[in-house]
């Protein structure tokens, strides 16, 4: 599992709390301002109208997809446009059901419940929680064996809005339980560039198109990645240029943060010509991946494959991971004879 701890990479998608604080400047506060997404911004639209007009809370939702494109972001801006308080927490810190209920039970009507990493709630604080969802009760039970008495609490209405990079992970009676389930997707180059425009804007520094599109077309498709680009490549500016980023700026300063083209970094590229080197392209299980490249399954699972499959470079297999055609072009490397390469 990623742990959203130890990440100093520059393209990760997962933060660490310190910077989704530092984020919060950059955040649109408002639908109008999120840039992209736009089928999930057209229904979140509706769905907040609707909960207006009736002066209700909206029904449960469900965000999913890759870490840094915006589903906290999408959370806030919600409880924004519907005037209500949002309360953020996230899977791994409700520890206990007794932590669960403390949140809750301090929720006014109509509030916000966020959670973030939902897929890791600990199974007995997602027992409890279905009560919650469905019927507005708490059950607590206090005490042990035959003596345990269970005291029933009754909650002020709240919409949960659940967020996940698993969507898979979570459970179905989980699943269930919510009204409406959005799935965001990776960002393509001009949303990007907008979004640059606008936290350059934001954050005073100069930027000319060129430079902006350089370092959109080098952030995965992830907003996070580009304004934690974006602020390097200011630093960058401000050192080593006129503290303008243009294009020379830009491509100067993801030289140096050894970021190539299209936002790979050394990682993603050990990755690739690892499976080409030494183990003939694949396919080859993640496993083993793992031991060629010292790195954890589950972190190549979560943090670098996602990105190089929406590329095109890798391809799961029911045997095993595979380079594709694309990925020898890129990476420089003659396209084997005889493999059958997609
Ligand atoms: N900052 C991060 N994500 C954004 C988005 N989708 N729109 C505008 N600003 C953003």
């Amino acid at each position: 599992m990623k742990d959203e701890k130890d990440t100093e990479r520059i393209v990760e998608g997962f933060a660490e709390p310190e910077e989704r604080v530092r984020e919060n400047a950059l955040r649109p506060k408002l639908l109008s301002d999120y840039i992209g997404q736009e089928s999930v911004k057209e229904k979140l639209q509706i769905l907040i109208d609707a909960a207006k007009k009736r002066k209700e809370a909206p029904e449960h939702l469900l965000f999913y997809g890759p870490p840094g494109l915006g589903k906290t972001t999408l959370a806030h801006i919600i409880a924004n446009e519907l005037g209500v308080n949002i309360k953020a927490t996230a899977g791994p810190v409700i520890e206990k059901a007794g932590d669960l209920a403390a949140i809750i039970t301090n929720l006014e009507e109509n509030d916000i419940l966020f959670i973030d990493e939902i897929h890791r709630l600990n199974h007995s604080v997602e027992e409890i929680m279905y009560p919650a969802l469905e019927d507005g009760v708490l059950d607590i039970v206090i005490g042990k064996g035959p003596s345990a008495k269970t005291f029933r609490i009754n909650l002020p209405k709240f919409t949960l809005i659940g967020a996940t990079t698993r969507a898979g992970m979570i459970s179905a009676p989980l699943r269930e339980r919510f009204g409406a389930v959005y799935r965001l997707d990776f960002y393509d180059t001009e949303s990007l560039a907008v979004i640059l425009k606008r936290s350059a804007d934001i954050l005073g520094v100069k930027a000319d198109k060129e430079g902006i599109y350089e370092i959109a077309r080098r952030s995965r498709g992830t907003p996070r990645v580009a304004n934690r680009l974006l602020k390097r490549v200011r630093d960058f500016a401000q050192v080593k240029a006129n503290g303008v980023i243009d294009i020379n700026t830009a491509k100067a300063a993801l030289a140096m943060l050894e970021i190539d083209g299209i936002g790979l970094d050394n990682m993603d590229r050990k990755v690739i010509t690892t499976i080409i080197d030494k183990f003939k392209g694949g396919p080859v299980g993640i496993e083993t991946i793992a031991v060629a490249v010292s790195e954890e399954a589950d972190t190549i699972e979560d943090v670098y494959e996602p990105f190089l499959i929406q590329m095109g470079f890798i391809q799961r297999t029911p045997s095993g991971r595979k380079v594709t055609a694309k990925a020898y072009e890129h990476f420089g490397y003659k396209k084997p004879e005889n493999g059958e390469l997609f």
